[in-house]
């Protein structure tokens, strides 16, 4: 059949004229036309169909749901038919109460997309939501980070590494722990993480050369040094003039066990006695802050520290 009596065909009839009304203002569902119209399930689909089949009318599955739309890329046409049928469509009895029940079931949709949100108002960034993760938060911090030479000093398996890595010129990465460098090292390959490089050897006295990198980070690792003024010293020796010097570790405690359970030589620090070593190892613009407290007991407190050379 022409495409000219394939829209004679869909025009000839009262319901196909409603439904190309209804779908002018946006797309809809099956269910949605027959809440809209009334009629039952078969009879819309059945007009959908031939709409479809006409040029007319396209569809796009949105799980177990099928929308229905107009065909706006078809030729002039296509969209002078269209625009027939919603003139034709206009001067049925049924076309206001269609009307009606359109802009119902829009506000509706429009309200169930607010409804979650205003549900979780004042909590939302305590609740799950799906793709909502510090990783991802993290990987779009990351890419405002210029081409930088990174230390990572206790590193362990690399977990921060490998994400610095993805976006730094360099990160070498030091362990004392042969066997997480062994470990880390493999991941990093199996990665295809070449800027990545893992060195054994101590933070105190680390196995890289005198004003090389650009930041200088200790995640949950200068509380395992023995002097810990010792491992911020050495960390402005490797730091290029300029560069910065980041620690997270975890504020002053009394949680005894953390020396069993964890192998902790300090039970965290106080915010004095960073800012102390910092600038006896020659730092400036030194900040620190606490920047998360855990809700579990015993609500340890991670501190964020940090200076300039
Ligand atoms: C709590 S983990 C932190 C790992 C990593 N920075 C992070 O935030 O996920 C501490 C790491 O420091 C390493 N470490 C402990 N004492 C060290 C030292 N004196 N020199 C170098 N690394 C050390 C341990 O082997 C361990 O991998």
């Amino acid at each position: 059949m022409s495409s000219t009596l394939k829209f004679l065909r869909a025009l000839s009839d009262p319901t196909r004229l409603r439904i190309i009304s209804l779908l002018e203002k946006d797309e809809l569902s099956v269910n949605e036309l027959q809440e809209i119209t009334r009629m039952g399930q078969s009879r819309i689909s059945t007009h959908l169909g031939l709409l479809q089949d006409s040029g007319l009318v396209q569809s796009r599955r949105d799980g177990k749901r099928t929308f229905y739309k107009l065909e706006t890329a078809g030729n002039g046409g296509t969209a002078e038919v269209l625009r027939l049928a919603g003139k034709g469509a206009r001067e049925l009895a049924e076309h206001p109460s269609d009307q009606i029940n359109l802009k119902r079931i829009l506000h509706r949709r429009l309200e169930q997309a607010q409804v979650y949100f205003n549900q979780v108002a004042g909590r939302f960034d305590r609740v799950y939501g799906p793709g909502r993760s510090w990783q991802a938060f993290a990987h779009l911090l990351l890419r405002i980070l210029p081409p930088i030479v990174v230390a990572d000093l206790g590193a362990g398996e690399g977990l921060l590494s490998e994400l610095l890595a993805r976006r730094c010129k360099k990160v070498i990465a030091v362990d004392n722990s042969e066997k997480i460098v062994a470990f880390g090292a493999a991941k990093a390959k199996k990665n295809h993480l070449k800027n990545l490089e893992f060195r054994q050897g101590d933070l105190q006295t680390p196995p890289i050369e005198n004003e090389t990198v650009d930041l200088v980070i200790l995640s949950q690792a200068l509380h395992h040094a023995e002097e810990p003024g010792k491992a911020l010293s050495a960390a402005f020796r490797i730091l290029k003039p300029g560069g910065q010097v980041m620690i997270l570790d975890l504020a002053r405690h009394t949680f005894e066990q953390a020396h069993q359970l964890y192998g902790d030589r300090w039970l965290g620090f106080a915010e004095s006695e960073l800012h102390e070593w910092l600038e006896q190892a020659g730092f400036k613009k030194i900040e620190i802050s606490v920047v998360a407290r855990e809700e579990q007991p015993p609500h340890f407190e991670t501190v964020l520290a940090s200076g300039q050379k």
